[in-house]
């Protein structure tokens, strides 16, 4: 159902690959409330997604753009205010990615140089992003952020490694960055907590399918699906979460605060 909760609000979403991606469900659901907005990602990831389809669905216009590069994000800030004719009104940061992750090295036997790789891609890039936006002026008062973030930040899960300190990192711009732009600006930024979710990035964590299964019998609400973290970054987005920001805000259906669950009990009892 749509409430028209993003009428006359214009933004930017990162990070739409493939109908799985968070990004991709959240474009869709702003769309459905009447926000317009400039579709991103790496120049890379054109050629290997179906951004294309998603644009024409929801009558955007495409800017590739290296997350990691102050060029790209620079020209990108400017051509989005030109194209959708004004200042900002949200902007999603839906990226992330691990070399060491992708290369199958252990947390013990990180290679550094992928780590560097991993974070300017996964957390510096958000900063990157907040301060284009911020030195250009281009975010409207009472604008949203919003990055994508996992609770590996805060307890550990060893298969997500150095992923893990990329979110705490991300984690804590969100707050420093979020002090600045509302003082300044009057924008709010927020951190979502995400479940795990099937898409690209997430199945490409080492043994993805049973920690999704174990989250889901942990959470007393079953895991929240990308649909479902489109409906709730849509909430952020719009005026009635105006004096929400620098929080990271779990979307997990209860997993974070659960100690244990029936279900978990029971296969382990004889
Ligand atoms: N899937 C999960 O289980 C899960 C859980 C919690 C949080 N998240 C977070 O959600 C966000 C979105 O991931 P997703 O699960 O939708 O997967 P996804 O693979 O669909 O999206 C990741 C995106 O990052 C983009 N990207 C990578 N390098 C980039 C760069 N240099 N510049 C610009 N974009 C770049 C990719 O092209 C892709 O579109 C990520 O931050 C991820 O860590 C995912």
């Amino acid at each position: 159902m749509a409430y028209n909760l993003l009428k006359g609000k214009r933004g930017i979403i990162f990070g739409a690959l493939d109908e799985h991606s968070i990004a991709w469900k959240t474009a869709e659901r702003v769309h459905e409330e009447g926000g317009t907005f400039v579709l991103t990602n790496a120049p890379i990831a054109m050629r290997m997604g179906q951004i294309k389809e998603l644009a024409a669905k929801t009558n955007s216009e495409i800017i590739p753009a290296d997350a990691t590069s102050e060029e790209d994000l620079e020209n990108l800030v400017t051509q989005a205010t030109e194209i959708l004719g004004g200042k900002l009104d949200f902007v999603l940061h839906s990226i992330g990615m691990s070399v060491n992750v992708r290369k199958g090295r252990a947390y013990t036997d990180e290679k550094y140089d992928f780590t560097a790789k991993g974070w300017d891609v996964s957390a510096l890039s958000f900063h990157k992003v907040m301060q284009s936006l911020y030195k250009a002026d281009a975010m409207n008062e009472w604008g949203s952020i919003v990055a994508l973030t996992y609770m590996a930040a805060q307890r550990t899960f060893p298969d997500y490694n150095d992923m893990a300190d990329n979110k705490a990192y991300l984690e804590s711009v969100a707050r420093s960055f979020g002090y600045f732009f509302g003082k300044e600006k009057k924008v709010r930024v927020n951190t979502i907590s995400q479940s795990p979710t099937p898409t690209t990035a997430g199945q490409g964590v080492k043994g993805f399918d049973g920690f999704i299964s174990y989250a889901e019998k942990m959470s007393p609400l079953g895991n929240a699906s990308a649909a479902d973290c489109a409906d709730y970054t849509v909430s952020l987005f719009s005026d009635l979460t105006k004096k929400v920001t620098m929080q990271n805000l779990f979307h997990d259906g209860g997993f974070s605060n659960t100690g244990v669950s029936q279900e978990v009990i029971d296969e382990f009892t004889e």
